[in-house]
């Protein structure tokens, strides 16, 4: 097997690390000529990713990244050509912040007005800032924000076209969460794609709504599931017969956040001491099975990697898992954050039993890891390959420097790193056309070099990853550390 030396002592500069999380304000659309190594010819279509891309607002910062304005980058490749933009979504709040040039609203994660409690006492008029995702799907390019509906936006040059309400399938209130998923083959549709999404309505008794959506954008299947308890739910997994969520073991008290103290997500109070319950839900419209519910020791789950079925009665789930639900502070600044005082989270892998609704976790990685995925054919099927960003270091948290391939079959591991002075963010799975094997494709993904204060789009062979970047396309700009992002096959840009 494989290890990861470490290149210096410490791994990182913090201040290195820190600069990748400058506002950026430039909008930009070019063709990129700034390029190491060769861009495979055959590499065709759009890269989107979104992002928080300001992390100030006129110069007052922002409390926590997951505040910031989203700022979606397209990045198209045609026959070796590669074409950047970027552009923020112009919501509602941007445009009102940018206006005012100041902070006009509370952020979810602990943004506030200036003036203290008085002015933020009961304002729980949200944001809906669209920095989490971007997908396009059934011709449209949607900016996604879980607490809220999407943003349409152009994808040629992603002007904002508004809030969208997906031809009427979303109503009032309802939300579209930040982590689709795409069934490869659905096993109702003729094996056609599909979108499969949920929203989670949060009370003392939740509901998860589930949407599946089919190429074109047409609702297939919708349903609604009530659960017992206050839910936090960032992302869930599908198999091609079920949906399935990690109800993290937390409670919710919102006095502070009603009384303008604290954002909603700090009033999130994680119970170490309690289980996870996994909830299996049947994507069957015809099916009669009631949801399910297994408990399992769990820490608290931001995503999950894969799941997939065993047998009709077992299925397999792996997920990346903290001991605590890394809090916020609310008198810090999320730059000064003391790694060695942050769990990290580690890929756990969950067998389900549904006949004795039992669930058994083993560690497959201790060291830290996140952005999990994978061959999107692969989606909710048995799978050998998996990619995350992870650690320099073997233990502790830290900024992820690396990108790290597990191989499940043979219990091995491949890694290339990026440090000293190299921090990447989620990689995406692009597959080779033509190709079957399970890692034929290239890895794609932002790094920010904080030698040159700018970001590369890094090309990474999927089969040999530690042979590192076959092509680094080195941007004009940084892109501040993002969050998610979709590949498409159609080429976008000028
Ligand atoms: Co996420």
């Amino acid at each position: 097997m494989q290890t990861l030396e470490a290149k210096t002592t410490p791994a990182f500069s913090q201040t290195d690390w820190q600069r990748g999380y400058e506002s950026q304000r430039q909008e930009l659309s070019y063709f990129v000529d700034q390029i190491t190594g060769t861009v495979p010819p055959e590499l065709t279509g759009t890269l989107f990713r979104n992002g928080p891309g300001l992390l100030d607002i006129n110069g007052e910062t922002i409390h926590h990244p997951f505040d910031g304005d989203g700022m979606v980058c397209a990045i198209a490749f045609q026959d070796g050509k590669v074409h950047f933009q970027n552009r923020f979504v112009r919501t509602e709040g941007y445009v009102k912040e940018q206006a005012a040039g100041k902070i006009c609203y509370r952020g979810v994660f602990g943004t506030q007005k200036r003036g203290g409690w008085w002015a933020n006492l009961f304002d729980l008029q949200l944001k809906n800032i669209a920095n989490t995702n971007v997908i396009y799907w059934g011709n449209r390019l949607l900016a996604l924000w879980e607490a809220g509906k999407p943003h349409r936006l152009d994808p040629h040059n992603l002007e904002t076209i508004g809030i969208d309400d997906l031809d009427g399938i979303l109503g009032k209130g309802d939300a579209f969460s930040a982590h689709p998923r795409i069934d490869p083959a659905c096993v109702f549709d003729n094996g056609q794609p599909c979108l499969v999404n949920f929203s989670l309505s949060a009370g003392p008794v939740s509901t998860l709504h589930l949407y599946e959506l089919d190429p074109q954008g047409q609702l297939l299947r919708r349903k609604s599931q009530p659960i017992p308890g206050f839910a936090f739910i960032h992302d869930f997994a599908i198999t091609p017969h079920y949906y399935l969520f990690f109800q993290n073991p937390v409670s919710f008290n919102p006095l502070p956040f009603l009384f303008g103290q604290r954002g909603a997500a700090e009033c999130v109070q994680f119970q170490p001491d309690q289980e996870t319950k996994i909830i299996v839900i049947p994507r069957d419209p015809a099916s009669t099975q009631p949801m399910k519910m297994l408990k399992a020791k769990a820490g608290f789950v931001f995503h999950h990697a894969n799941a997939w079925e065993i047998d009709e009665q077992h299925l397999g789930i792996d997920s990346i898992c903290y001991p605590s639900f890394p809090e916020v502070e609310p008198n810090s600044d999320f730059r000064d954050v003391d790694f060695t005082k942050v769990d990290p989270g580690q890929l756990w892998r969950f067998s389900l039993d549904l006949t004795t609704e039992t669930a058994t976790a083993t560690m497959l990685e201790s060291r830290c890891v996140e952005f999990p995925t994978l061959h999107p054919a692969y989606e909710g099927r048995p799978y050998r390959y998996a990619y995350c960003g992870t650690a320099q270091q073997s233990q502790g948290n830290a900024p992820l420097q690396a990108l790290v391939k597990f191989d499940f079959e043979m219990g091995t591991k491949q890694f290339y790193s990026f440090a000293p002075q190299g921090f990447m963010t989620e990689p995406v799975f692009v597959p080779k056309p033509g190709a079957t094997a399970e890692d034929a494709g290239w890895i794609l993904m932002l790094v920010y070099d904080a030698a040159r204060h700018g970001s590369d789009l890094v090309i990474v062979d999927a089969a040999d990853i530690a042979a590192g970047p076959i092509a680094s396309v080195h941007l004009k700009i940084h892109i501040p550390y993002g969050l998610h992002g979709n590949w498409t096959g159609e080429v976008f840009g000028e």
